[in-house]
């Protein structure tokens, strides 16, 4: 694993990543829906808690759901099957070394994540390299009172196309 993920991997951190998503649904999702037949990378997914919501709000689109634990794997497929979501696979990888070639999807979803890495710019740029052009990021991420890992180096080049949509959370551990 290229960085530690601060909240570790315990029942706890699970019921805690869900009851978070489900608390926040409506600030996270109300203006995110994914048109049919159109591919989305969701980088980072913890337990599913956001893949339920983005996948039954956009039911016909295809949805491919990565993160670095092998615990979290088996946690949010189990919570997927038992939403019945049939349009979401579920693999573990690295963010920094994803499986999957340039312009492989429409559309990115990246909530709670780039806070927890060292590397949040080169993390955004290997996201946005994996867009087709026009293709969309859609970013999450808390904004808290401390220290934040965010550096102030200028953001990757948008490619040519690409729109991306940045939101703050809340002022809680994300
Ligand atoms: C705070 S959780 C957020 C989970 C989910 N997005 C949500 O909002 O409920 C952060 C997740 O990022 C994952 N993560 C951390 N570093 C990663 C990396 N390098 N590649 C993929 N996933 C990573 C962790 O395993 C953890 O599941």
């Amino acid at each position: 694993m290229s960085d530690t993920y601060v909240h570790g991997y315990d029942p706890r951190e699970n019921e805690r990543l869900h009851d978070q998503a489900g608390t926040l649904v409506d600030l996270l999702h109300a203006d995110t829906a994914y048109p049919p037949g159109s591919t989305v990378l969701e980088a980072g997914y913890g337990v599913g808690a956001q893949t339920i919501t983005l996948a039954k709000r956009s039911p016909d689109a295809r949805f491919t759901s990565v993160d670095v634990s092998a615990d979290s794997l088996a946690e949010a497929r189990r919570r997927a099957d038992r939403a019945g979501l049939t349009n979401v696979g579920f693999r573990q990888a690295d963010i920094f070394a994803l499986p999957f070639s340039a312009e492989s999807f429409d559309h990115v979803f990246v909530c709670f994540v780039l806070e927890h890495l060292s590397r949040p710019v080169e993390a955004l740029a290997i996201l946005n390299g994996l867009l087709r052009p026009g293709g969309t990021i859609t970013l999450s991420r808390a904004i808290t009172d401390r220290p934040t890992s965010i550096p102030t180096a200028p953001p990757p080049t948008r490619r040519s196309g690409a729109r991306s949509r940045c939101r703050g959370g809340p002022a809680a551990t994300p």
